[in-house]
């Protein structure tokens, strides 16, 4: 049988009293850590190795391994331990399309669950999944090769993640004969790199995956070493929950518990800092303070509780508090904005585009928001700051973030639970995006919105008029323009008071920066939104005609809007119909490929699946069109 270490030996105790067993288990704290490393610099050894030392591969499993080693031949420890290797190598290849696997082991004083990710450039994304909840992370290098560009890479990605603890794992020491000169040489290359990314401190430990030296016990090849071993030092380093208890008391609202009309809970996992009865807080964002009466859990009332416990906390006033708000020390609460400069690390394959609505969730809070040009992009190779109009999968960038409404938060360097968010495609619902919070923009704070004393009612009354926007939306030469020319026409015989919004011509203006890449059109559309809410708050009803290509921006617009005051419009003329018109001259252009980007050509037309208004130009003149929208606005009869 393998060798075994007695320090993890826990059968005599499982043996003895499996119920004192079960209680230390269940009180040891957990670690999690991450490995970053490519599979050369021995991650899957390295992993292996701590599994076979903490005994987390089953008796019988080794005793099927032991069995293969005799079989062919080889001696003892090695081979048994090699086909682990091997084994977990496989899966991960078999599972390349798994994003992070994560595997647990467990020592006498401590849990244990390490997500290993794959290690390629392209994994970004993946590498920022399983660090995103990690306290440790283990940077692999081959003593062999030292610092390389993938070092760099994952060191700034541990620091991007605010990954507190970092151990540099200087590995296969065997193979450069436990040089204590390899080893300083690899440090001091490394320490020079790491401090200028603000990586302040760092453990570096020689190793050797496969010998085993330094992993869970110190080696006697490396008498020059005085540290500990990997497994001690893992066991040992404090949890970023622990470092949380110091801070200002917060807590995000996961729910309100309302059982009966005497009892109103706030429940959620406590985020920083501690609490007891008797504390003033303060409710975030609408500032309300008050005092904590209890502290409920399953186990009964608490007298203080810290970060990283979930509790129920009641208060001793009735005041507003509900899912998303965040309870805080009443001297030293979160901040509160809309607007904010982060790091972006993109995670879709359809890159980002400034201007979209998408859905962000920070904590217990989601809001729309969307993200502006970047104002460059980070290559994770040479650290250089690289001018970027968008950000493709994987990429990093810096850029501001708008939300539709404040949000409370903290920059991400001093709470990774408040300061970290995902962006959510509202079509989809996949995540396309994770991000830092750096801090809140100045201008979120300065400008205020202004009330008015002529309001949106009073133009409305004015005018005598319900306000509407008629989006118009279609391929190029399907209709729009002179369908909306046709409403507009009749709307103002009718006395209303109208404008009219057209592609064509709102591009030679306001407009004239912008071209037709994706997202370009994005912010055409944003624009056009933007101003057709202004107009209409002016009273007017506003007819925009442009293609709007994208659900996402038409939504956008949609949602601007009191209900029932965006009217969709779908000028629905089939590719070839409108092609064959070709009015403008343009879809030969496109053809021909002098003209790219060319809607329905080689950029995307999404159609609407629920326009309130559906116009086939097939079957009816413009004038028909114009006369049934606005018989379906007025809710008159088609006879008329
Ligand atoms: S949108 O896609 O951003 O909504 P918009 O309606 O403003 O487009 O402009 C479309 C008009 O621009 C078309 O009617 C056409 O006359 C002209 N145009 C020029 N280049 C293109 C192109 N690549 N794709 C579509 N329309 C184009």
């Amino acid at each position: 049988m393998v060798a075994k270490d007695e320090k993890y030996q826990t059968d005599a105790l499982i043996a003895e009293d499996i119920d004192a067993y079960l209680e230390a288990h269940q009180h040891k704290s957990m670690l999690r850590f991450i490995t970053c490393g490519s599979v050369d610099d021995g991650k899957s050894t390295l992993i292996g190795r701590l599994l076979y030392d903490t005994k987390m591969i089953f008796e019988d499993q080794l005793d099927a391994l032991e069995a293969d080693s005799k079989k062919v031949g080889t001696q003892g420890q090695n081979i048994d331990f090699a086909l682990l290797v091997d084994g977990l190598a496989a899966e991960r290849e078999q599972g390349i399309t798994i994003d992070v696997s994560y595997r647990f082991f467990t020592t006498e004083k401590r849990k244990f669950i390490v997500a290993d990710t794959p290690g390629h450039e392209q994994y970004t994304r993946n590498m920022v999944t399983g660090a995103s909840t990690a306290d440790l992370a283990v940077i692999l290098i081959d003593a062999r090769q030292g610092v390389l560009t993938q070092t760099r890479r994952h060191s700034y990605l541990v620091k991007l993640v605010g990954i507190k603890h970092v151990v540099l794992a200087v590995n296969k020491m065997d193979l450069v004969g436990y040089d204590q000169g390899v080893f300083d040489k690899i440090i001091a290359d490394y320490h020079e790199f790491a401090t200028s990314i603000g990586i302040d401190s760092y453990t570096a430990i020689p190793i050797s995956g496969l010998a085993g030296d330094n992993i869970a016990q110190l080696s006697d090849n490396t008498p020059w070493y005085s540290g500990q071993s990997l497994l001690e030092h893992l066991e040992n380093v404090q949890l970023d929950v622990a470092l949380n208890q110091d801070k200002a008391f917060r807590m995000a609202v996961q729910w309100v518990n309302r059982p009966n009309l005497d009892f109103r809970g706030f429940s959620g996992q406590i985020a920083a800092g501690s609490v007891k009865p008797g504390d003033k807080v303060r409710v975030v964002p609408s500032g309300k303070t008050s005092t904590i009466k209890r502290i409920v859990t399953m186990d009964g009332d608490l007298e203080v509780a810290v970060a990283g416990q979930s509790v129920t906390l009641t208060l001793a006033d009735e005041i507003d508090c509900s899912r998303g708000d965040v309870i805080a020390a009443a001297e030293s609460p979160p901040e509160v904005a809309d607007q904010f400069e982060t790091t972006i690390v993109w995670m879709s394959d359809e890159p980002l585009l400034p201007g979209r609505s998408v859905r962000m969730k920070i904590g217990t809070q989601t809001v729309s928001a969307h993200v502006q040009q970047p104002k460059y992009q980070i290559d994770i190779n040479s650290m250089q700051h690289l001018a970027a109009k968008k950000l493709e999968l994987n990429s990093i960038g810096v850029a501001e973030v708008a939300t539709d409404k404040p949000i409370v938060f903290e920059p991400y360097d001093s709470n990774r639970d408040m300061g970290g968010f995902i962006l959510i495609d509202k079509n989809t619902n996949a995540t396309i995006a994770a991000g830092m919070i750096h801090f809140s923009l100045r201008r979120s704070k300065n400008v205020h919105w202004q009330p008015v004393d002529i309001d949106r009612d009073a133009h409305c009354r004015l005018k005598n008029q319900r306000p509407l926007v008629l989006w118009f939306t279609g391929l190029s030469g399907s209709g729009k323009s002179t369908i909306a020319n046709e409403v507009e026409k009749r709307l103002h015989f009718m006395n209303r008071h109208t404008f009219l919004l057209d592609g064509d011509n709102i591009r030679h203006g306001l407009n004239r920066d912008l071209g037709f890449t994706d997202a370009d059109r994005v912010e055409n559309i944003r624009r056009i939104g933007e101003i057709a809410k202004l107009m209409t708050d002016a009273g007017l009803i506003v007819l925009t005609a442009f293609i709007s290509p994208f659900r996402a921006e038409r939504q956008m617009a949609r949602a601007m809007l009191p209900d029932g005051e965006f009217i969709e419009v779908f000028v629905d003329t089939p590719l070839q119909v409108a092609e064959s018109r070709d009015v403008k001259g343009l879809y030969k252009k496109a053809r021909s490929g002098e003209l790219k980007n060319f809607t329905g050509i080689d950029s995307p037309y999404e159609e609407p699946v629920s326009a309130e208004i559906r116009i086939d130009t097939t079957k009816m003149s413009a004038r028909e069109a114009a006369r049934h929208i606005v018989n379906q606005l007025f809710g008159l009869d088609e006879a008329d």
